[in-house]
């Protein structure tokens, strides 16, 4: 088995809350077993021209109560080029990085698989407010981005109510709705348009007219980024026009990705940070560590990326291949559930929201 000496930590792809606190549990986790560790920052950028700094017990304190990533993220295009990653390899090579901990979202991962078969066994932390890594129940940041679209939503919903008006908010999570909806359900909002679920217009305007005619002063609509980013404002524009409510529009852009880790987040990334460390020096590799029901459990990342594919219909016939009928059908299993998670998730909202 590899006998550890120094191992890479690396941040990628959008930051999210509770990236630090990864950082520091992967830190503190290997610092205890007696095998030093290099901060990598800037994500891959770092790695490619060696913008690395070792991190020792203390550089990583009052950390994990932070948003952001101490260890600064990037998107690096010449990391998808076969040149970049020789240079990542050379990196490692001339530090004696003999493995890396790569948190981030499915990019973040593409780049990791790429190392690990090229010798450098990497495994990966889910770190996105998206919630969109198919094989976790959860992600490092979505957590907190909820609570934090619940908190501008609920400011929101205060100044509707004073004058008697509508607000549709658009919130990020790419394509998956996750964020959107769990936050519609939390903030009382009468409605939630997402990417994966059926959405009449005509129905909102209705009853929008009926809840108004009941006595209702306040509409929140949120919106998933997803749906394109002219939706949102036009449907602002149409509430308004058909229903002769007063309303505005809202892009809550980056704020969601900000701010003050919650402490689900914070336990999350340092069970993730710690297994990850574990993971490594069991000789593992080319593996996401993933939470199922409150637990740990470790993903293949080529199974991960797959499985993504899979449920964001964007599979291929050469995806699949290396896998067998059953990894196939767990896999169509795991998406199936996501998907109803969502759908239930819906049915609730539009059954209790006026
Ligand atoms: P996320 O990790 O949040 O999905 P990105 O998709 O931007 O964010 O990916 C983060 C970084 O991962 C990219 O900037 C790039 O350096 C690396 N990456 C993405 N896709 C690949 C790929 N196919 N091969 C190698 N590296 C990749
Ligand atoms: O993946 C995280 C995310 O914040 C998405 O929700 C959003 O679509 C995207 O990143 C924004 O990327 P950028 O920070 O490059 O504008």
């Amino acid at each position: 088995m590899h006998t550890f000496r120094k191992i890479g930590i690396l941040t990628s792809g959008g930051d999210a809350p509770g990236m630090n606190a990864a950082i520091r549990a992967v830190t503190r986790a290997a610092l205890s077993d007696g095998v030093e560790v290099m901060g990598i920052y800037r994500g891959y950028s770092g790695l490619i021209d060696g913008d690395i700094h070792p991190l020792g017990l203390r550089d990583v304190s009052n950390i994990l109560n932070h948003g952001g990533t101490m260890l600064y993220s990037d998107r690096c295009p010449e990391f998808k080029t076969e040149e970049g990653m020789q240079k990542a390899i050379a990196t490692c090579k001339k530090l004696g990085i003999d493995g890396i901990v790569a948190i981030g979202g499915d990019g973040t991962f593409r780049g990791a698989t790429d190392l690990s078969r090229r010798g450098i066994p990497c495994i990966g932390i889910p770190g996105t407010i998206d919630n969109d890594i198919t094989s976790t129940d959860e992600t490092i940041g979505f957590d907190t981005a909820m609570n934090t679209v619940v908190e501008m939503v609920d400011r929101l919903r205060d100044t509707c109510e004073s004058h008697a008006r509508c607000n549709v908010v658009e919130v990020m999570g790419r394509n998956a709705g996750d964020i959107t909806l769990q936050s519609a359900i939390a903030t009382g909002a009468t409605a939630a348009v997402i990417p994966e679920c059926p959405f009449d217009k005509e129905q909102l305007f209705e009853k929008i007219r009926r809840s108004k005619a009941l006595g209702k002063r306040n509409f929140i609509v949120i919106v998933c980024e997803g749906m394109g980013s002219d939706f949102a404002p036009e449907l602002a524009t149409e509430i308004e026009k058909a229903t002769g409510v007063e309303t505005k529009f809202a892009r809550l852009a980056h704020v969601v990705r900000g701010g003050i880790p919650t402490l689900r987040d914070r336990v999350f990334a340092t069970k993730a940070g710690e297994a990850a460390v574990d993971a490594l020096f069991a000789g593992k590799s080319n593996l996401v560590v993933c939470t199922r029901n409150g637990k740990i459990v470790f993903t293949d990342i080529q199974y991960a990326l797959t499985l993504d594919n899979l449920h964001k219909g964007k599979i291929k016939a050469e995806d699949i291949q290396g896998f067998s009928q059953e990894d196939v059908k767990e896999m169509q299993r795991i998406s199936k559930m996501r998907m109803d998670e969502l759908a239930d998730l819906y049915l609730t909202l539009n059954r209790v929201s006026l």
